[in-house]
């Protein structure tokens, strides 16, 4: 069952929860002259996340498609949408589009600068490169500016079916989904690396006052102290040698 819900104005979450892996798979639509998709989902929840953007606007009029690195539940169903929409074209880090996305798509991406800014009309886009943060060399994030909402990908991951919206810290419910991770099959989800908390801290200071996240609650609130509450969860649960 896919849900949509319109966290900010003309900010739609479309989200599909997956019993089995107890998690949620969002995507974001962001409805404006220019409109732009961040992630697109697997191809297997195309045909949902599909009917869930008819609802919102004429899927063959998308115009960007944004996400954070090459991976299924961010890009896996891009080639669908560049065939449905004829104007659609993928914006990703340079790493992502010279290294991934201009041969696994059928049309190349266009690659962002960091801090370069994209305006669709009424949002505008700014774009952060974050290599390994989530994860991924290629990772990257985007920020817009007008309703300060950073779409953060796995960022603020937090597992079960949880509501669409919350105005609660988020950031007990992230540490206590990493640990869950370090300690499944799926353990080095998230790297720590030497830049990761520059990384987080830089987001931080954009002062995002909604955080828009692929698996879990979009978060209203004081979202450069979850950052900076993050960075030291993240160093506290990955940097630290195991025990
Ligand atoms: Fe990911
Ligand atoms: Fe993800």
């Amino acid at each position: 069952m896919t849900s949509v819900t319109e966290i900010a104005p003309d900010v739609f979450r479309i989200s599909t929860y997956d019993p089995d892996g107890g998690i949620q798979f969002n995507q974001f639509l962001l409805r404006d002259d220019e409109p732009l998709l961040f992630h697109t989902g697997m191809n297997a929840l195309f045909p949902a996340v599909h009917e869930a953007v008819a609802r919102l606007i004429n899927p063959a009029e998308l115009r960007w498609i944004g996400f954070s690195h090459f991976e299924a539940d961010e890009c896996g169903s891009l080639n669908q949408w560049l065939g449905l929409a004829p104007n659609a074209q993928a914006i990703c880090s340079f790493v992502g589009a010279v290294v991934n996305i201009n041969d696994f798509a059928t049309r190349p991406a266009r690659p962002m600068e960091h801090d370069e800014v994209l305006e669709t009309g009424k949002f505008r886009f700014r774009f952060r490169q974050t290599p390994q943060v989530p994860h991924c060399w290629d990772a990257g994030l985007l920020f817009e500016e007008n309703n300060r909402l950073l779409l953060s990908s796995d960022l603020f991951h937090q597992n079960g079916d949880v509501e669409a919206f919350t105005t609660s810290d988020v950031i007990e419910r992230t540490r206590q989904t990493i640990r869950e991770m370090e300690a499944s099959p799926l353990a080095g989800y998230l790297p720590y690396t030497p830049r990761t908390g520059e990384i987080l801290h830089g987001l931080a200071d954009l002062e995002p006052t909604t955080i828009a996240t692929m698996h879990g609650s979009a978060f209203e609130g004081d979202g450069r102290q979850a950052l900076l509450d993050l960075a030291g969860v993240m160093k506290e649960t990955l940097a630290e040698e195991p025990t």
